[in-house]
């Protein structure tokens, strides 16, 4: 292969350099296109657009692969845990016992949030959405964060803004559910575990005593949720990071943007969906009517991905999960069903057999918070837990680039060329 791109504009022709990822992916290097020819590319959506290089997760769509730093999605789900996974997607290595112990002890110390913020947490209304509290609240950390605010961040900062929001964000997520539970908040205990520790600020009422499978399944699903390349959320990290905005403001943005039903908010819609269709009669067919019916916004809710165009790796191991929990919780819920029934319709149905339409992480993973006790409206915060990790690496990954630039994309002008001015009077 060619290392470098001809490309034949008429009236002259440049030489593009290109590049080659470790894992084979090839790119053509278009930075120097606009000052040697006044073109520029466009790719709305960014469907064929590489913003960055990256070293933390590598993902093949087309074969169904997702490594953290290199160690494949299914051993790590199998063999790790998610402050591990935590530590490996930040620092790029495996920790060693005291790392990971120095590590845990910093996240434990984090997590006891300022009184103030817990006063913010109540004053939001108990039906208000809570991902609309975690990126308020988040933003807000910035305020009893002074320390953090500098805008070229030191190693110490870096691991501090890392421990806070590990420490911290747990907290405000089950703070704000037992607030709209009207229930007394649950303080973070230093003797649990990260997710049993979690699991108790949610349901630690007296005798509450956390089930340690349910406690596994949950750290399985954060390691899941770890990270996945430039995806929307994750881009909008590296757009505000590359500002030089602080860590909060940062993170703050990466929660709006997942919020979005097309990404981490199709966990919440996947449910909803499913109990329509079960308030239907159960009649998923009809939805899968819908869904490839043009005329109808209807879309098939965990179904799809712009990158995997074949099963997400992610969807094959919360759907295994959800059989060994449900079994174990004795739980029988006729949505997962429902479930099986359109997943087994749609992987033979020509519509989405001819669009590689699988389902993504976002299909299976709500039928298990739901099981575990999670209300609907807290799954994409479930996501939010999962995702501080690969939020945060990424945008440390930008902020130790040297080359780093603020990101600023360019267009098509298609407006008016001209539009003479007239006073309102003579409109
Ligand atoms: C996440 O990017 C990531 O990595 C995200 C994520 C992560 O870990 O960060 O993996 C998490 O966000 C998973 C995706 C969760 N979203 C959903 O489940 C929402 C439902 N899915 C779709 O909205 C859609 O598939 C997207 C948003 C996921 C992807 O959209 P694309 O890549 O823009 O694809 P597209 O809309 O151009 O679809 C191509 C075709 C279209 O039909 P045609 O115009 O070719 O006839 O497929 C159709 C679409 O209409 N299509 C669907 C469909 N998804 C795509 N039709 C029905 N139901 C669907 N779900």
């Amino acid at each position: 292969m060619s290392d470098a791109a001809k490309l034949d504009l008429g009236t002259q022709t440049v030489e593009l350099p290109i590049i080659e990822g470790s894992e084979g992916e090839k790119a053509i290097d278009i930075s120097a296109l606009r000052s040697q020819t006044g073109f520029i590319t466009i790719d709305p959506g960014y469907g064929n657009t590489g913003s960055c290089t990256s070293g933390i997760t590598f993902l093949n769509g087309e074969v169904g692969i997702l490594k953290y730093r290199g160690v494949p999605i299914e051993v790590l789900a199998e063999r790790s845990n998610f402050l591990e996974v935590s530590y490996l997607l930040a620092h790029g290595g495996l920790p060693k016992k005291a790392e990971l112990e120095h590590f845990s002890n910093g996240i434990k110390k984090h997590s006891h949030i300022p009184s103030e913020i817990l006063d913010m947490v109540k004053c939001f209304p108990k039906t208000a959405h809570p991902m609309g509290v975690m990126s308020a609240i988040t933003s807000a950390l910035s305020g009893f964060n002074d320390q953090l605010l500098t805008s070229n961040v030191t190693d110490e900062q870096k691991e501090e803004s890392m421990s806070i929001l590990l420490g911290q964000l747990p907290v405000i997520a089950a703070a704000f559910y037992r607030h709209s539970q009207s229930k007394e908040f649950i303080p973070p205990r230093e003797d649990l575990d990260y997710v049993s520790n979690f699991l108790n600020m949610l349901f630690g009422d007296d005798g509450y005593v956390v089930d340690p499978e349910v406690a596994r399944a949950l750290d399985i699903l954060l390691i899941l949720h770890g990270d996945h390349e430039q995806n929307c959320s994750a881009s909008t990290v590296r757009m505000v990071g590359s500002s030089k905005a602080n860590i909060f403001a940062t993170i703050s943005a990466g929660i709006d943007a997942l919020w979005g039903p097309l990404h981490g908010g199709a966990n919440q819609a996947v449910l909803e969906m499913l109990a329509a269709i079960q308030e239907d009669g159960g009649d998923y067919k009809k939805f899968l009517a819908k869904a490839k019916d043009k005329e109808d916004p209807f879309k098939l809710m965990g179904f799809g991905h712009r990158v995997y165009k074949n099963f997400d790796p992610r969807a094959k191991i919360i759907k295994s999960a959800c059989d060994t929990i449900l079994n174990k919780l004795g739980v029988k819920d006729p949505i997962l069903d429902i479930a099986k029934g359109l997943e087994e319709q749609a992987l033979v149905d020509k519509y989405f057999v001819d669009r590689k339409l699988y389902p993504n992480v976002d299909f299976y993973s709500g039928i298990i918070y739901k099981a575990l006790g999670i209300p609907v409206n807290m799954f994409t915060v479930m996501f939010i837990l999962g995702r501080i990790p690969g939020w945060f690496s990424q945008w440390k990954e930008l902020i130790e680039d040297p080359k780093m630039r603020i990101c600023r994309p360019r267009q098509i002008y298609t407006g008016n060329t001209t539009l003479n001015y007239s006073d309102i009077g003579e409109r």
